[in-house]
């Protein structure tokens, strides 16, 4: 999103209290401070995920993945179709015939609410997504889902110094959340390359953060790490440098298996990249295939995602086409990492229309992420949070068509 529309808790949710004898499914059982409940409910064990978390998995640790990953988990030589750059046919599985997206889901927005007021109070300035929420929509397929948090909470003195244990914490139980429930979780330093209102010019300092904070996602190869949020107002070849430190940060902390998704200037969006951060092309990245470069397209008169209207039924298709383009000349792929419209048949038309063409074009653009799902959106326009968001209830049956 362009602007910080949100900037406090508007909607509280109830919370329950006291403490259960036994975890409820996928519900927290241990971890560093942890004093609930240890064991799980029938059918669930409590399984070790970190020092600071373990959780209620079905059965045993060992059964997890192979029952929910069918769903969810689509391995990667079966998701791109039709690449017209492939020279082998054998290489692309019959199975893939009609077109999946490798990534596709929602973003979750909440850890980085309240963005004037650092650190802020958990549950009053921020808050972390809703697990049944997130449950919710990986059963119905939903595969990736991208988390917003704030890198003034995580690193409050400064970018090289030390993260905020607690919020650390949380931060990783969701992802964790995530990613052992067979998704992908990416991470999304919401700060549109800022720190404390600046735009970040150290851009060693930079790497040094990402290098940092990918030390504590080593392990866990569903994590993705996306530079940060929505660049804008800066000087373009600052973008691209700052882009190079964080990947070369992630890479030498050993985090040589993950994807890395990078934006751009002027919001990341679609509708300008050619235009803009063309020079983006000379990003490098010492793993071979883990770069992806995520833009964002709202579809209202000014782009901005602020205005439920769209301007036509084919404005999703127009302002993509260029960044398509761009991509396949380049030899790059993208993904959508934000994307909505309102509740009206135009704005329908207009992102069946977008996901119709991405999925055409599913050789360059490996996926698409809803502007967002997350526990604090009340009656926001776009909200995908289930069961009853407004952008839940209008798109759901539409973006369930693409999982
Ligand atoms: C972390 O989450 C717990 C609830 O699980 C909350 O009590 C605490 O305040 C949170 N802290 C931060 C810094 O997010
Ligand atoms: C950028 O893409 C647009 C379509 O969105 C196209 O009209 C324009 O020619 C492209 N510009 C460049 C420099 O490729």
């Amino acid at each position: 999103m362009k602007t910080s529309i949100f900037t406090g808790a508007a909607v509280l949710a109830s919370f329950s209290s006291g403490v259960a004898a036994q975890g409820g499914a996928w519900a927290q059982c241990g971890g560093q401070g942890w004093s609930g409940a240890t064991t799980c409910v029938a059918g669930y064990t409590c399984t070790f995920v970190n020092n600071w978390y373990s959780q209620c998995l079905p059965g045993g640790a060992a059964s997890t993945f192979t029952t929910t990953s069918t769903a969810v988990i689509r391995p990667t030589t079966t998701l791109v179709t039709l690449s017209t750059s492939r020279t082998s046919s054998a290489a692309v599985p019959t199975q893939t015939a009609g077109g999946k997206f490798k990534w596709f889901g929602v973003n979750e927005a909440g850890g980085e609410f309240g963005q004037d007021t650092y650190p802020g109070v958990w549950g009053k300035h921020f808050i972390f997504p809703d697990n049944n929420a997130v449950r919710t929509l990986i059963n119905q397929g939903y595969n990736t889902f991208r988390v917003g948090f704030a890198m003034e909470r995580l690193s409050q003195n400064g970018l090289t110094n030390g993260f905020d244990a607690a919020y650390l914490r949380n931060l990783t139980e969701s992802i964790n959340f995530i990613t052992n429930a067979g998704a992908y979780a990416v991470l999304d330093p919401h700060n549109f390359g800022r720190y404390f209102g600046n735009i970040i010019t150290d851009v060693d300092a930079f790497g040094t953060w990402w290098n940092n904070l990918a030390k504590h996602f080593l392990l866990n190869e569903r994590v993705i790490f996306d530079t940060n949020n929505e660049y804008h107002t800066m000087s373009q070849d600052l973008v691209l440098r700052l882009n190079q430190a964080a990947i070369d940060g992630i890479r030498s902390a050993g985090a040589t298996s993950q994807y890395i998704f990078v934006e751009g200037n002027s919001w990341s969006g679609a509708w300008t990249w050619n235009t803009t951060n063309h020079n983006l092309r000379e990003l490098r990245d010492s793993v071979e295939g883990k770069l992806v470069y995520q833009m964002h397209q709202y579809l209202d008169s000014d782009g901005s995602g602020t205005n439920p209207n769209c301007v036509s039924g084919e404005i999703g298709v127009q302002r993509v086409v260029g960044a398509t383009r761009w991509l396949r000349e380049n030899g790059k792929v993208g993904i959508l990492g934000e994307f909505a419209g309102g509740a009206n048949s135009v704005c329908q038309t207009a992102v069946k229309g977008l996901l119709e063409h991405l999925k055409a074009n599913s050789d360059v653009w490996h996926g698409a992420l809803w502007w967002s799902a997350g526990p604090w959106w009340g009656d926001y326009m776009f909200s995908f949070e289930p069961p009853s968001g407004t952008g839940y209830v209008n798109y759901n049956g539409v973006l369930r068509q693409y999982l």
